[in-house]
């Protein structure tokens, strides 16, 4: 049983390539908007958790659903974190998190992918980013094996990453996103934002909260390229992960 969640689809091809054949794959966005979060783990199932670092820390919408989440018969858990600088500093609080809800962290792997933080950061072309995806598919690879061979790493402190999670919720203002006239009005925005964030009010998006995940979901998917943050994203690339294109 794998949990994830994603913005720019990192994640979801993650989770994707180290999935056993059948494995369920649990959308965390989807099972908040079920109220599904008590599961049973089956003898033998190894539980993974998928996601992407914000600023140091845990991605807020997991830290949310694991605040919520019973897993019964949770033995070897592991977390496979996404990251454009290659080393995740979440897993020591993301165990904490989990030994919260009475879940062990046995094993965590951070993963280099492309940098989907145009909000903050400069992300890459089209050929640095399948080039990087090219050599993530290949750690991926070795990660599943390492999960095959139940493989444990201690997770570490979890006091710095705790305390970055304040960064995550300052830089959650939606104030900064503006729309363009560049904008269709296809709502596409909207329906793929999983913080529901996003109302369309007459053909134009708007902002409805004053927080969100920012997950990048809205800015990089949006097919006309209409949306900006701040001052630095009009220059930058979006980014999307292939299978989610
Ligand atoms: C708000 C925000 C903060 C981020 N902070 C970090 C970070 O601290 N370290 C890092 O290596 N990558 C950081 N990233 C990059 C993402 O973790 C990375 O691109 C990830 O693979 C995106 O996954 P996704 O496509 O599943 O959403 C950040 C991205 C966003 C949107
Ligand atoms: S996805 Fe882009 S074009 Fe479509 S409604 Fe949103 S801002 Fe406008
Ligand atoms: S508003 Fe945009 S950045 Fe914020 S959660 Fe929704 S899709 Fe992600």
């Amino acid at each position: 049983m794998i949990f994830y969640f994603t913005g720019t689809g990192n994640s979801l091809a993650a989770a994707r390539a180290i999935a056993a054949e059948g494995e369920q794959i649990i959308n965390i966005t989807e099972a908040a908007e079920k109220g599904a979060y008590t599961y049973e783990v089956k003898k033998g199932e190894s539980v993974g958790f998928v996601y992407p670092e914000y600023c140091g820390s845990v991605c807020r919408p997991l830290v949310d659903f694991i605040a919520r989440l019973t897993l019964k018969n949770a033995k070897y858990v592991y977390a496979v974190i996404t990251c454009a600088g290659g080393k995740a500093m979440s897993a020591g609080y993301l165990a904490h998190l989990l030994a919260e809800r009475e879940i062990p962290l046995s094993v965590w792997f951070p993963v280099l992918m492309p940098n989907n933080c145009l909000i903050y950061f400069p992300t890459q072309d089209d050929d640095k980013a399948a080039e990087i995806l090219r050599e993530s598919e290949a750690q991926l690879a070795q990660i599943k094996a390492e999960l095959g061979k139940k493989a444990l790493r201690d997770p570490g402190k979890w006091r710095k990453a705790a305390f970055f999670q304040n960064v995550v919720k300052m830089m959650g203002a939606t104030k900064l996103f503006r729309v363009t006239d560049k904008c269709t009005g296809c709502g596409k925005c909207a329906k793929n934002c999983p913080d529901k964030a996003i109302q369309m009010h007459g053909n134009r998006p708007v902002w409805v909260k004053k927080r969100c995940a920012k997950c990048t979901a809205c800015i990089n998917r949006c097919p006309a390229q209409a949306i900006e943050h701040g001052r630095g994203s009009a220059q930058r690339h979006r980014y999307v992960h292939p299978d989610l294109k």
